[in-house]
């Protein structure tokens, strides 16, 4: 890795900060120590963030509760206003912070600059939901009461996200927290600070006042910052998008302080072929969902189980299209496909290959490393039922391809995870559509459809794959507390 840091270049250089954001100031780690981030596309040297730890956690939870006293009680036009000009200033610097995205996570301009839409589309969404949070009057069981529900924000919320969308997994979380009243301590990851910190530059130019979002960046004190924003009583909520590992970790340690929690954690995608099936929507379907940001999303296909009659004719289009993928460096034009984020990432898939093949499967399209952080995206078919890549997230570009006979069959294969994030079938047979959408165990199901990510949905899974909803009706709830206000003495 050079030592000369090589940052993009920008039409606003005030989207890159290097520092941590706690109470509207940039400020430094306590001992003055940074870490370096890297460009997972070439391995240059982006730049150094400060190495955060406990204390400065504990000053942006201290931070965030004092303004919790006054940011609670604005009105919720006010939130909306401040919301809608946040997603004024990110549509303004929206080509920037696509770059920011691309040098930091690896992903393609183009898909880049999607993540900053979808991202943003959270503010917008949210500034609606903002004027929405009703409460209720209940008919009493007693003639002297009057029954009021009311909805208030729940408090300081530690937003814990991963790098896999730099943006768009902070501001579905902010947003949200932002339009109830409740303020923030993020914790960024390692990885891709600099995406998070460019949005808490534009939070603050579009006003939103000290304390209400405050960003912690640490690497090699990830764990401690986390326990600390899971066992700091004054952090009343935690959402956390991650690992089922550890997001199991994240749930022990909030148990002390009963903090409300909403995870999204991992998942390992069925996506299933029908022979009623469009088979060149579904490998179009396929190439989307699959390889959407290389494989490294939560919501990827992982396991494809394609019915037998079809089977051949999926497999070789699918292996076609895939053949003519570009990949390369994220800033280049023509790049269709990016770098993973490390060489943990590459391990993992290699590994998966290298287990099908064991067992068996053939190779396609791609199959191995072509240097750097890149790995060929690859297609595999005739993965048996108990290769790896069925059982475990591969979180890479690997489609493994699977025969099945009957629906009964794939149904209860594509159910043999303990994680349930996202599903996906494709069949013109609507009867199937639904028994297949009915009985699979997930969160949310694509039929004929490959991408389900958008702001009005309610997005989360089942099983080991958490609980809580982000975005649509439901997420605003997340940050909400229920009170009751019972009032007597109405009858003379
Ligand atoms: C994820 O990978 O966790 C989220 C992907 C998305 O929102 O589409």
């Amino acid at each position: 890795m050079s030592t000369i840091a090589k940052t993009p270049e920008l039409n606003n250089t005030n989207l890159w900060k290097s520092k941590g954001f706690i109470n509207n100031e940039w400020v430094e780690s306590d001992s003055g120590s940074t870490f370096p981030v890297t460009d997972p596309g070439n391995g240059n040297l982006l730049g150094h963030v400060p190495e955060m730890g406990v204390s400065e956690t504990r000053r942006a939870v201290d931070a965030a509760s004092e303004a919790f006293k006054t940011f609670s009680k604005t009105t919720a036009k006010s939130r909306q206003d401040l919301l809608n000009k946040v997603f004024a200033l990110i549509n303004e610097n929206a080509d920037d912070l696509a770059k920011i995205v691309t040098v930091e996570n690896g992903k393609p301009l183009a898909d880049a600059k999607g993540e900053v839409v979808y991202g943003n589309s959270f503010f917008e969404w949210f500034a609606g939901e903002a004027v929405r949070t009703y409460g209720d009057v209940v008919p009493a069981a007693n003639p002297d009461l009057r029954n009021i529900v009311i909805k208030q924000p729940i408090g300081v919320c530690g937003i814990l996200t991963p790098w896999n969308f730099p943006i768009a997994m902070i501001t579905r979380k902010l947003a949200p927290a932002i339009a109830a009243g409740c303020t923030t301590v993020i914790k960024t990851p390692a990885e891709t600070p600099y995406s998070a910190l460019a949005v808490a530059h534009l939070c603050k130019e579009a006003g939103v006042p000290a304390g209400v979002v405050n960003v912690v960046t640490t690497d090699k004190n990830v764990a401690e910052v986390g326990k600390e924003v899971c066992e700091n009583p004054a952090i009343k909520k935690v959402s956390f998008t991650g690992s089922t590992r550890i997001g199991q970790l994240l749930m022990q340690q909030s148990s002390q302080t009963l903090k409300k929690l909403s995870f999204e954690l991992g998942g390992n995608a069925p996506f299933i072929v029908f022979d009623d099936a469009d088979v060149d929507a579904a490998v179009a379907g396929a190439i989307a969902c699959k390889f959407r940001s290389s494989g490294q999303t939560c919501v990827c296909a992982n396991r494809i189980y394609v019915q037998s009659s079809v089977y051949a004719e999926f497999a070789s289009k699918l292996a076609q299209k895939v053949d003519a993928f570009k990949l390369g460096y994220g800033l280049d034009e023509g790049t269709t496909h990016g770098p993973l984020i490390a060489e943990r990432a590459l391990e993992k898939v290699e590994q998966h290959v290298d287990d099908a093949v064991k067992r068996g499967a053939e190779v396609l399209s791609g199959g191995k490393r072509v240097g750097g952080n890149y790995f060929a995206p690859t297609v595999l078919a005739n993965v048996p039922e108990d290769a790896l890549v069925n059982c475990d997230e591969t979180f890479g570009p690997l489609a493994a391809l699977t025969k099945f006979d009957t629906e009964e069959q794939v149904i209860a294969l594509a159910n043999n995870v303990d994680v349930g994030l996202a599903g996906y079938l494709y069949s013109r047979d609507i009867g199937r559509v639904w028994r297949v959408s009915e009985g699979l165990e997930v969160g949310m199901v694509g039929t004929n459809a490959p991408i389900l990510s958008q702001a009005c949905i309610p997005f989360g899974g089942q099983k080991m794959s958490g609980f809580g909803r982000e975005g649509g009706k439901q997420g605003i709830e997340e940050y909400l507390t229920t009170k009751l206000i019972a009032m007597g003495g109405i009858t003379v």
